[in-house]
């Protein structure tokens, strides 16, 4: 692939790992664990072929609604299948970097996290942001709370995902961003597959790459 057209900062909605648990006549919980299983394999990959960083949505400010059940697998599992993949991560030299709310997490998980980032700080690989507890309504108005002048630099400065967002993903067959980097997205690529989150394979990873090395971005401009 043309690297110069290879987006630098790739997000991804992980969408559709209910229904492809319904699918397969499982509980949800399965695809919960089959989706954070994906995501080691995927950004694997993603920091093989030279994307800089990743953002995904894991958690959103919004899924504290469903039946407590699911929140508390989803508050556990997918941090501890991280853990679990720490070696894969460590290997591919991949920094790991927690975003969204804190203060609605429970404790051994919020020390889980500090350990994942602690452990893989001073790594040079892909940036993993993963958001748990993540929305950009919050995110923008801690940021502006936050602001000690009314300037960009000053508000990006502020935002819990700071560089913009080149590429974004969404699986599951949804065309909607549900509260995600609403910021950051702002000339990002839009990208929306039917694929549920835990079938989504490297290879339609490449595919979505491709498709964006086709794109013309203008940023306002005329086309060179
Ligand atoms: C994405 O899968 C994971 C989270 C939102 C946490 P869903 O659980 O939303 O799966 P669907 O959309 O019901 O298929
Ligand atoms: C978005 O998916 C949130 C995450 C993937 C974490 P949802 O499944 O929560 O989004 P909606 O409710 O369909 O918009
Ligand atoms: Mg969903």
């Amino acid at each position: 692939m043309n690297n110069n057209k290879l987006p630098n900062h790739v997000a991804i909605i992980l969408d559709g790992n209910g229904r492809w648990a319904k699918k397969y006549k499982l509980p949800r919980s399965a695809g919960h664990y089959r989706g954070g299983m994906n995501l080691a394999k995927i950004a694997e990959h993603a920091n093989k072929i030279g994307i800089k960083e990743l953002s995904v949505y894991a958690f959103s400010t919004e899924n504290w609604v469903r039946p407590q059940e699911e929140v508390d697998y989803l508050m556990t599992k997918p941090i501890e299948i991280v853990n679990e993949n720490l070696d894969r991560i460590i290997n591919a030299n991949i920094k790991l970097v927690f975003k969204g709310r804190k203060d609605r997490l429970k404790k051994d998980i919020l020390d889980l996290m500090d350990k994942l980032e602690n452990d893989t700080r001073n790594f040079s690989g892909m940036i993993l942001n993963v958001c748990i507890d993540y929305g950009s309504y919050d995110e923008i108005l801690t940021a502006i709370g936050k602001m000690k002048e009314n300037t960009l630099e000053a508000f990006n400065e502020n935002l819990m995902v700071k560089n913009p967002v080149d590429f974004l993903i969404r699986t599951g067959g949804e065309i909607r961003l549900s509260n995600f980097l609403l910021w950051q997205i702002a000339y990002a690529e839009l990208y929306f597959t039917k694929r549920y989150w835990p079938s989504f394979r490297p290879k339609d990873f490449d595919k979505a790459l491709k498709e964006f090395s086709k794109r013309q971005r203008r940023f306002g401009g005329i086309k060179s």
